[in-house]
């Protein structure tokens, strides 16, 4: 029997592509940019399964490009991009990458927070420049972490991984979702529960990690970044449009809040120009950028689309109304 046609706009990593292969015959884009848009489009005509990134919009017009399609597997736990309505609606399953990249993410939100508070990028930019003259007292001073407040907005698996590793800087750690995690896991992390406002007043650290949706598109905005200490620091490993950047370049221009450390940006990959200043540190959206990781992601995903062809429910499904139909 023919296998499956599927195709990957990422040449993916072996130990994904060895999954794939075994019961599907995969096409791949192997170039290191993205690819183009109309190449996507024109390669996902005849195809029955695609391996995507957060970088491909799979929209109404994608999905129209490609008839036969059963499967979008999105190597990313975030799907923002990625209408599944429009999928559940022709009967096209959608998946995502949960679990796997909770630690490293978390890892990185710590690195970030750790930079911005003791101006590591400022540091390593002298050290290397030739211009470091001499030690002195007052040499770019930063912030303690240790002892600070922490406040994580939205505490999902990544928020709670980042408030694992805020006990061992002895932080009292807060936090606001909009379900109140169960008193036996507050109890366990040492946290507490606020409500938005009063945790963006008493936090010397803010780390996001809301999913993207209609309600937290712009959710970081000039109201927000008011209630915030001067002294606060915003830390986004979520996604870009959480955040209001033009109102963020203003409550750092403003001296409104300390400064922020960014993995994701509203309009990927361009950056405000605003926020290129020393208290801002920038990351290219690489939270969850360990080899282990990406790799166990790109199998993740690979498992996803195997399964669906073999008759089984792909394990991170999102629209599972469309097994009942097929
Ligand atoms: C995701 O998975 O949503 C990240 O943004 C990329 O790892």
């Amino acid at each position: 029997m023919a296998k499956p046609k599927v195709y990957a706009t990422h040449s993916l990593f072996a130990a994904a592509r060895q999954i794939l292969e075994e019961s599907c015959e995969v096409e791949y884009w192997t170039d290191p940019e993205r690819p183009p848009r109309e190449e996507v489009l024109r390669r996902v005509k005849d195809k029955e399964g695609l391996v995507c990134l957060l970088t491909e919009k799979i929209n109404e017009e994608f999905l129209q490009a490609a008839p036969k399609l059963r499967i979008v597997a999105n190597v990313a736990v975030g799907f923002d991009n990625i209408d599944v309505a429009a999928c559940t609606k022709r009967g096209v399953a959608a998946t995502n990458t949960p679990g796997v990249l909770d630690e490293t993410t978390a890892d990185f939100a710590w690195t970030l927070l750790m930079a911005v508070a003791r101006r590591l990028a400022e540091g390593e930019a002298l050290a290397r420049s030739g211009n470091w003259k001499n030690w002195n007292l007052d040499q770019l001073v930063g912030t303690d972490v240790w002892g600070k407040t922490l406040g994580i907005v939205g505490f999902g698996r990544i928020g709670r991984s980042v408030a694992r590793r805020a006990g061992g800087f002895q932080m009292r750690i807060i936090y606001t979702d909009a379900l109140r995690a169960a008193p036996e896991v507050e109890k366990e992390l040492k946290v507490e529960f606020r409500e938005m406002n009063a945790l963006l007043a008493e936090a010397d650290f803010i780390s996001v990690h809301v999913p993207l949706l209609p309600e937290t598109r712009g959710l970081f905005d000039s109201s927000k970044f008011q209630r915030m200490k001067r002294t606060a620091f915003l830390i986004n490993t979520s996604r870009g449009p959480v955040v209001n950047e033009a109102a963020l370049v203003a409550a750092l221009e403003s001296g409104t809040i300390a400064g922020a450390a960014l993995d994701v940006y509203e309009n990927e990959p361009l950056i405000h120009p605003g926020l290129k200043r020393t208290n801002v540190v920038l990351a290219p959206h690489m939270a969850s950028a360990s080899l282990e990781t990406r790799t166990k992601m790109a199998c993740m995903a690979a498992g996803n689309v195997v399964a669906l062809f073999k008759g089984q429910r792909p394990a991170n499904i999102l629209n599972p109304e469309v097994l009942k139909s097929s």
